[in-house]
């Protein structure tokens, strides 16, 4: 009898992350769960790897401690995640002599990262000085490109932070 109940359990899980799946692909904007959850995982990995060892709860070096940071919660912890991802887009993290990723690895932190607060910034803006600066910037770009030639070439301006 109780054979039957992992059946059961999986077949309610299945049934039920199909019907979620459903229901936000409907929703605008939408980023498939598992791709998002795919992200943070591996986020996760690359930071347990090559930060937590200086910026681990006990350590806190530099103040700073990644260990326990839910890279879920783009929206809760953007001020943080600002803040690494300006780290690694100017190769300052980890600091010279120590273990890092190679540049794609890299890369596609700081990309999976920025990502993340973007949409965060979509679902729920609550712009501080950073993220302000990063919608306002955009926002100019669009502006711009109102007031370009037909050719939109103000556009790719080169408006990165
Ligand atoms: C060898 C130890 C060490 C490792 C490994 C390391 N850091 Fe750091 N980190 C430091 C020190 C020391 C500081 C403070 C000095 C500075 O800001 O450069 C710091 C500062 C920072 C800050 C700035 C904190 C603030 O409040 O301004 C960020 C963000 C950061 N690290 C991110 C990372 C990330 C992301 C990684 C992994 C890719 C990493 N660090 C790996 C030692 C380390």
């Amino acid at each position: 009898m109780s054979k039957l109940l992992p059946i059961a359990v999986l077949t309610a899980g299945l049934a039920g992350g199909g019907y979620l799946q459903l229901a936000r692909a409907q929703a605008p904007a939408a980023v498939s769960p598992q791709t998002a959850s795919q992200a943070v995982a591996s986020s996760r990995a690359v930071l347990d790897q090559y930060c937590v060892t200086c910026h681990s709860d006990r350590l806190k070096t530099g103040d700073l401690s990644l260990q326990t940071l839910d890279l879920s919660d783009a929206h809760g912890n953007a001020d943080v995640l600002e803040k690494v991802v300006r780290k690694l887009r100017k190769g300052l993290m980890p600091p010279d002599g120590r273990p890092r990723p190679d540049q794609a690895t890299m890369d596609g932190l700081a990309t999976s990262l920025e990502t993340a607060l973007d949409r965060a910034a979509v679902v729920a803006p609550n712009p501080g000085p950073e993220r302000y600066g990063r919608l306002r910037v955009r926002q100019q770009c669009g502006g711009a490109v109102d007031h370009a030639g037909a050719d939109g070439s103000l556009h790719d301006g080169g408006h990165e932070d």
